[in-house]
């Protein structure tokens, strides 16, 4: 759970650069627990692929080759619970620092098999206008540099590589960060969220 120290600097680099990567979010008995929650459904056949037909499963040709399963927040596993809650404490710190009229949060699992990727996109326009700040949580322990799978932050004309390891959180400005998932040589383990404003309009 973020401390007030963290919720000021999480916000300074918001506001500075629209991302920040914080390591070690959850603690290591955190992050297994979560994984062993995602694998569990997943055996259950409980995960969908995110891409649809011939897709699924595959980078080339499709967007995206992972599979997902939402957070319900009336039906969280302890696990889920504990993550949501960490969430919202987010969502209400960062409320009381920065403008952002972030109202509320939604999360899923995602398992990338090996070979999986996630084609550059921004997350905001591409799925869903009311997103803000998009959150992604890992949970394989031991991610080894060769193991592949970053998710790679496009900066402008810079790039900006992050390990999926266990424990570490990313945020970044859903609508400004244009980002994707590199494959992986091993199974990779996640939880992409978003913290929403309100909806205009239909929705
Ligand atoms: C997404 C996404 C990044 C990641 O789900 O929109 O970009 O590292 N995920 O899993
Ligand atoms: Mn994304």
């Amino acid at each position: 759970m973020p401390q007030t120290a963290d919720l000021n600097a999480i916000a300074d680099a918001l506001t500075a650069q629209g991302w920040i990567v914080l390591p070690a979010f959850l603690s290591a008995a955190e992050a297994a627990a979560l994984a062993a929650d995602c694998r569990a459904l997943d055996a259950a056949a409980a995960l969908t692929p995110a891409a649809t037909g011939r897709e699924s499963g595959r980078r080339e040709g499709g967007l995206r080759g992972d599979r997902t399963r939402w957070f319900e927040p009336d039906a969280l596993s302890p696990p889920q619970a504990a993550y949501w809650q960490a969430m919202d404490a987010l969502r209400r710190g960062l409320n009381e620092r920065l403008l952002l009229g972030l109202e509320s949060v939604e999360a899923h699992y995602a398992v990338y098999p090996p070979g999986a990727g996630y084609a550059r996109h921004r997350d905001r326009f591409r799925d869903d206008d009311a997103r803000v700040l998009s959150s992604v949580c890992y949970l394989n322990p031991d991610w080894q540099a060769n193991d592949g799978g970053a998710l790679r932050l496009h900066l402008g004309n810079r790039l900006h590589d992050i390990a999926p390891q266990a424990g570490t959180l990313v945020l970044f400005l859903s609508a400004d960060i244009e980002h994707e998932v590199l494959p992986a040589t091993r199974e990779r383990l996640s939880i992409a969220g978003w913290f929403r404003r309100r909806e205009l309009g239909s929705r």
